[in-house]
């Protein structure tokens, strides 16, 4: 049999993309049973210096050179976002060209779309790049014959990076945001990584391989890291938790929850232990199975690596990973979740208020584990935190029970709620 040769058109040549070029570049010197022929590379500009060398020849600004060359067999998307990407990925499949994309954020919204014009062309559509960190699981969970219990990930790079910075420096977090953005580890616009959309986005192209469901992103109830103040990480210490921003799935028989906000996970495990840019994926089947894995959330050859495995399926004639269609979910509300919570409240030191506190808290069946208070206010300033650690209670009933508590006199600024998460492994 001959060599198979696949014939591609790249579009973006960022960071990932110069990655990409440089994994082909590799891969092909090994001279195996397939080879990559980058034919056109679509960009922005053309006369932009670039610190990877690649023939002009090859750089474009016209997609149509891509989209409607019928040598080029092959698509790879990498310039994020929803359009111009969209309508790129829906014509080359439509023109019967294979699509491999890391674009979570496309997926998340359009992925069930994508897949039926993918099958309805017999392309292969590959989107291990869209969840760096869980891609290397994904097969085994898209082929599993037992269905997810309960799944937890770290899927923002930045996020992460931020919380272990300011852990470790004892900074705020717009200071290390400040600097993370100044060495570009943050974008200028930072939103999407630390509000816990690009979470939200993983975990939804995530459960559609992994549980056949096509979550509606807009149902994902997502929360970020921006009132994170360094006082919680020691707080969280102090109490034998480190925070970091969760992507959290259980499933009870049909009945779903699918969240993204920070948590308290137990320092001894394993996701607590993440540093800087590092993700993790963990989770237990029906049967109890644990599993997890730990890897570089973001950068150049991680992304290109997740890419460069589905052009060599292509090249192998592998099969598309095609969402299993699993029976229908019910998403849970997220005021119907059951979780312990990390409180922290900013009141007047005066006698009386944590009985007020504790008060309005067993008036909503919210039973208090533990409590932290340092000393009295210096005199310049009266307030002082009042932390408190809950056993398990209705998220309703915390957030009721926060509204009154920060209606008080005595209640200087909002409270803060940090849900606690045990973790698996
Ligand atoms: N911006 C993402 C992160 C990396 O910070 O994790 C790309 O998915």
């Amino acid at each position: 049999m001959g060599k198979k040769v696949v014939r591609l058109g790249l579009f973006g040549l960022g960071t990932v993309g110069r990655g990409i070029v440089e994994l082909l570049q590799r891969k092909n010197k090994e001279k195996g049973d397939y080879e990559f022929v980058l034919e056109k590379i679509a960009v922005k500009h053309l006369d932009k210096e670039r610190p990877t060398s690649v023939a002009s020849r090859l750089l474009t600004t016209n997609h149509r050179e891509i989209l409607e060359n019928p040598e080029i067999d092959t698509v790879v998307e990498v310039i994020g976002g929803i359009s111009p990407a969209k309508e790129i990925i829906l014509e080359a499949l439509k023109k019967g060209k294979n699509v491999v994309t890391a674009n979570k954020a496309l997926l998340a919204r359009i992925g069930s779309q994508l897949f039926e014009e993918a099958i309805k062309n017999n392309c292969y559509l590959g989107v291990r790049a869209s969840n760096v960190a869980s891609y290397r699981l994904i097969e085994s969970l898209a082929f599993s014959p037992f269905q997810i219990e309960k799944l937890l990930g770290v899927f923002n790079a930045t996020s992460n990076y931020i919380l272990t910075q300011m852990e470790k420096k004892g900074q705020s977090f717009s200071s290390v945001l400040e600097k993370a953005q100044e060495i570009g580890y943050a974008e200028e616009d930072p939103s999407n990584d630390i509000d816990g959309y690009d979470t939200a986005h993983k975990l939804v192209a995530l459960l559609s391989l992994a549980m056949g469901y096509f979550l509606p992103l807009e149902s994902v109830f997502v929360e970020g890291i921006r009132r994170i103040s360094y006082q919680d990480i020691l707080f969280a210490r102090e109490l034998g938790y480190r925070i970091k921003l969760l992507a959290i799935v259980k499933r009870r028989d049909n009945n779903l929850e699918a969240r993204v906000h920070p948590a308290l996970l137990p320092i001894g495990k394993e996701m607590a232990q993440l540093e800087g840019i590092e993700n993790g994926l963990e989770l237990r089947d029906e049967v109890g199975v644990e599993v997890g894995i730990k890897a570089p959330g973001a950068g150049k050859y991680p992304t290109a690596t997740a890419i460069l495995e589905d052009l060599i399926c292509i090249a192998k004639g592998r099969k598309l990973i095609l969402p299993q269609q699993r029976k229908h979910l019910n998403l849970k509300k997220m005021g119907e979740i059951e979780s312990e919570y990390y409180l922290r409240f900013n009141v007047l030191d005066r006698v009386g208020v944590l009985a007020k506190i504790s008060g309005i808290l067993g008036n909503h069946n919210i039973s208090i584990a533990s409590v932290i208070q340092k000393g009295k206010a210096e005199k310049s300033l009266n307030s002082v935190p009042i932390i408190m650690l809950t056993y398990e209670a209705e998220e309703e009933a915390v957030q009721d029970a926060l509204k009154e508590i920060d209606a008080l006199s005595v209640a200087k600024g909002k409270s803060l709620l940090i849900r606690v998460e045990e973790g698996i492994l």
